[in-house]
């Protein structure tokens, strides 16, 4: 949710702020802009739109050359996404532009006080405050230093600020809280981010921020401080993977890529999870065994495609653990008053790390004396770095803004966490640990059979491409997410009309809605070994008999469904458990093909933002 980029050094800063605002283009693309300082004054230049109507007005309207800069791309919080609401936002004086992620809660007070001492405001933005009070600062003798930290002390709410001003040669200076802010280190030059993919082609090497600190970087040093000035820490890390990573790679759609690579995703997501010693390791629980025994409860608290990941692990978790496992929407948790002490384990599940519903709600567990443990992909992140334990997914970056690898990879992910818990608290013997662990191994084989076999999918789904249709998803068990998920990818990126629902509550009102050739997507629970089998293929007739047009997806082999199936997709052999790893892929696949052939942006969907980091 809006994208922030800093540079200062020997290059072009314009050409190093476009490229990185282009690979931070997922996080919102409802306006573009960038800053620079040459010839002892600012110059800038946005555009609403995405990064090409900025580009055009380069080329147009050339910037002086510079070596330091700033840039955002925005998903629209306070004002409509205009010109004029576009960001950098330049004080009245010219002193002073900033970039700005997340929302400054007490803006309207700060405009009221800025508009009585007579400042002019030129936009909607809550924005703007922070760089009218940034040149109040500034006329006062402060440096940019100086003058971030005074700003952000008097802000509420989370921010992102980046600025630069021309009487500081050489110099951006950033603040954050709440919201993401990471330092790239390079030779001769230092970069400011909302994430390194926007200069992971210059460096690896990163400064991880913590909260409430002020940042500036020059050409050769980086300096940390808290808002009073005072000298601070930041966490150097480096990035473990390269910039092929965040290219397309041949594909139209860094979707269709992620999709493709949930093989590897997966499998890197397991490697090295089994130690000599015949044990689970997980990447950082600084958890105690001895508390995670006493544990009684587990909740799991996510938002999206994450929250249904959640949904699935539930079912292993509370099989293999015995504990009572809630999963909870991260918006709804804290603002319900929910039971939580310290015999609670709170699983919080982010691709990003920094969604702003889910940081808020772990903050409150935090406070109630909950151990928190995150899923994550994102190294470094706000919510592992606040969380008591990290387990990361290792699926590499993920750029299509509908999670696709991120998904998969949590729910992984969240089955070691269960059989890490069955094994500290003895729920189950090595011996048992090992088997579910050897048939996990064997899942990136199974997906991949999936992939190779894609392309009936996408025929389907070029047949469907039409606005108007309505898709419905049936499921059981680990089966239901699945649906709530195949219906969540529909309705982001092909803006479909896409409920998904549990099969058994079908005849309870949802079954209302089947007219004669509703397209019904039922996922079938694995044959002979599952005991809701048969009762799924008994809601599959009865959709059929009202005039469904059903597709289903099946176990290979599985000739119960077939008569029912006016479109039959086989599936790989698994346990049920397993079955989501192999059944969501279909779905993913169709909701790519589909929003593809209607002619939309699959990877930057309208109204949406990759990483949402206001509540
Ligand atoms: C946004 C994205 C979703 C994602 C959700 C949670 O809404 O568009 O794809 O599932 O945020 O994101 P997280 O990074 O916390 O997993």
């Amino acid at each position: 949710m809006c994208g922030i980029v800093g540079y200062v050094g020997q290059r072009q800063a314009e050409d190093v702020i476009i490229e990185g605002l282009r690979r931070l283009e997922y996080r919102g693309y409802d306006s573009a802009g960038l800053a620079v300082v040459a010839d002892g004054g600012l110059h800038w230049a946005k555009k609403a739109g995405k990064l090409t109507n900025l580009e055009a007005e380069l080329e147009a309207n050339p910037l002086p050359a510079s070596r330091q800069g700033i840039g955002h791309t925005r998903w629209a919080t306070h004002g409509a996404p205009t010109d004029e609401n576009a960001h950098p936002h330049v004080s009245a004086d010219g002193s002073v532009a900033v970039v700005h992620n997340g929302i400054i809660e007490n803006f309207a007070a700060l405009r009221a006080e800025l508009k009585d001492e007579g400042v002019e405001f030129r936009s909607d933005t809550d924005t703007e405050v922070a760089a009218h009070l940034l040149a109040r600062e500034l006329a006062g003798g402060s440096t940019l230093q100086q003058a971030m930290g005074a700003v952000a002390s008097r802000l509420e709410g989370a921010f992102t600020l980046v600025a630069v001003t021309p009487n500081e040669l050489d110099t951006v200076v950033a603040a954050r809280r709440n919201s993401p802010l990471v330092v790239g280190v390079g030779q001769g030059e230092n970069f400011l981010a909302s994430d390194v993919a926007a200069f992971i082609e210059h460096t690896r090497d990163a400064l991880e921020l913590g909260q409430d600190q002020v940042v500036t970087i020059t050409p050769d040093a980086v300096t940390v401080t808290d808002f009073a000035g005072n000298p601070s820490e930041a966490h150097p890390y480096h990035v473990d993977w390269d910039l092929s990573a965040a290219e397309k790679q041949g594909h139209d759609w860094f979707m269709r890529k992620e999709i493709f690579e949930q093989p590897r995703a997966v499998a890197d997501t397991l490697l090295g999870r089994w130690s000599d010693r015949g044990e689970l390791v997980l990447d950082e629980v600084r958890i105690s065994p001895e508390d995670l025994r006493r544990i009684n409860k587990i909740v799991i608290v996510a938002c999206g495609s994450s929250f249904y990941a959640g949904m699935v692990a539930k079912y292993a978790i509370e099989h293999w653990t015995r504990v009572a496992c809630e999963v909870e929407l991260a918006s709804e948790f804290r603002y319900r008053d929910p039971i939580i002490d310290p015999m609670t384990l709170v699983v919080t599940i982010s691709q990003s790390g920094e969604t702003a519903d889910t940081l808020m709600a772990i903050r409150h567990a935090r406070e109630q004396g909950a151990k928190v443990i995150a899923i994550c992909n994102t190294n470094g992140a706000t919510i592992p770095r606040e969380s008591d334990a990290v387990i990361y997914t290792h699926a590499g970056p993920e750029i299509g803004v509908a999670s696709t690898k991120g998904f998969l990879t949590q729910v992984v992910a969240c089955y070691l966490l269960g059989l890490y818990l069955a094994q500290v608290r003895g729920m189950k013997y090595g011996d048992e640990i090992r088997a579910i662990m050897t048939e996990l191994e064997a899942m990136p084989d199974a997906i991949q059979s999936v992939l190779d076999g894609i392309e009936p999918v996408y025929q389907l789904a070029r047949t469907m491409a039409v606005h108007e249709q309505a898709v419905f998803f049936l499921g059981r068990h680990v089966g239901y997410p699945v649906a709530l998920e195949g219906a969540l990818k529909l309705k982001e990126i092909a803006y479909m009309h896409a409920e998904g629902f549990a099969a058994g509550e079908l005849k309870h009102g949802p079954i209302a809605v089947i007219e004669e050739g509703t397209p019904v997507f039922v996922i079938v629970p694995p044959q002979g070994r599952d005991q809701l089998h048969d009762k799924v293929v008994s809601n599959i007739q009865e959709i059929r008999a009202r005039g469904a047009r059903t597709i289903v997806l099946a176990e290979q082999g599985d000739e119960s469904v077939r008569p029912f199936a006016d479109t039959l997709f086989a599936l790989p052999r698994c346990s049920t458990l397993l079955q989501p790893l192999v059944a969501t892929v279909p779905l993913q696949a169709f909701a790519l093909e589909l929003a593809t052939a209607l002619g939309h942006d699959v990877d930057q969907p309208r109204n949406l933002a990759k990483s949402v980091t206001v509540e």
